[in-house]
């Protein structure tokens, strides 16, 4: 399987559904308009777009069946970038490569555009009622899971934890704890619900889960590393802003040799998980593979 061309293509699709979705006449005022698409359109890895897509097709599903959610998957996502920029939050000047949106639109219009992500990604995943096949209980099913993973209960909720942890000293299992939510929950239901939408039985569904945990630690594992020994070229973000914070990371907790070791395993957990799916789930393992090793 050529993984270059496959990850490409999907991004590709993404990137036009995302434009479309948005480019939608919905009212907003333009300066609003502009903030929203200045964050979208800068790029990012489209991580949990792919992976909904390569978990619907794991199932037998197609991208088009799930392209509207793995739309409101990165709306959802590129919302909590532009708040966790803010100087209320990890003040960063830096994301996809180019200035942080509050550093070119104002903080208030960063704040909206994040708001304004937020709710037009609950509208976008509506669009699947419209995909033939997809029952209207499906549809608030997964309305709910991903509700679930972005507020209180998931990333939102990571979130405080994480502000409030900041120069603290932790244990690990409040660390994995904070990254399961602010970062975990979300990368797990982009692989759980791109199935449920494609009908997928309580076992595979089962099976997804446990991959898309292990993917999900393992995720936020990688960023912390990247935060230390990554290039602020390639990933597109400034490095050693979790040091300047005094975060709480896998590196600062347990040591960065302990760290790469922590993702090796989680990777062998993700691909344990789905053992049992045939080669149409061979996206899904090399994506799980591609999280630990990528370079942005
Ligand atoms: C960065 O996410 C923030 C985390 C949740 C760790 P990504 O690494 O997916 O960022 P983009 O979307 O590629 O910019
Ligand atoms: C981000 O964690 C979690 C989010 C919900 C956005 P980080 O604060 O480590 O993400 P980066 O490193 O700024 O992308
Ligand atoms: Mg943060
Ligand atoms: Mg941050
Ligand atoms: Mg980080």
């Amino acid at each position: 399987m050529d993984f270059k061309s496959y990850i490409n293509d999907r991004k590709r699709q993404v990137d036009q559904a995302l434009e479309r979705y948005l480019a939608e006449d919905r009212g907003f005022p333009e300066k609003l308009n502009k903030a929203v698409y200045y964050s979208v359109a800068a790029g990012g890895k489209r991580v949990r777009p792919i992976l909904a897509i390569a978990s619907a097709e794991a199932v037998g599903g197609s991208i088009d069946d799930v392209l509207p959610l793995a739309a409101a998957l990165e709306m959802i996502h590129t919302f909590s970038l532009i708040h966790d920029d803010l100087p209320a939050m990890d003040d960063d000047d830096l994301r996809r490569g180019i200035p942080t949106n509050h550093a070119v639109y104002g903080e208030a219009m960063a704040i909206l555009a994040g708001d304004a992500l937020l709710a037009e990604a609950f509208y976008c995943i509506t669009r699947l009622m419209n995909r033939s096949g997809v029952r209207p209980e499906v549809v608030v099913d997964v309305i709910k899971d991903v509700a679930m993973a972005t507020g209180p209960r998931g990333m939102v909720g990571g979130q405080v934890l994480d502000l409030d942890a900041e120069g603290k000293n932790i244990s690990l299992e409040e660390l994995e704890k904070i990254h399961r939510h602010k970062t975990g929950w979300l990368l797990t239901v982009s692989v759980t619900a791109g199935a449920k939408v494609c009908g997928a039985s309580p076992e595979q569904l089962a099976a997804l889960r446990r991959y898309g945990e292990a993917i999900g630690l393992a995720f936020q594992v990688a960023d912390d590393i990247l935060d230390v020994e990554g290039n602020e070229d390639e990933l597109g973000k400034p490095i050693g802003s979790d040091e300047a914070n005094e975060k709480a990371t896998f590196p600062a907790v347990i040591g960065l040799k302990a760290s790469k070791e922590r993702a090796l395993r989680l990777v062998e957990e993700a691909h344990a998980a789905v053992k049992g799916f045939d080669d149409r789930a061979e996206p899904l393992r090399e994506i799980a593979r591609y999280i630990i090793e990528r370079r942005s």
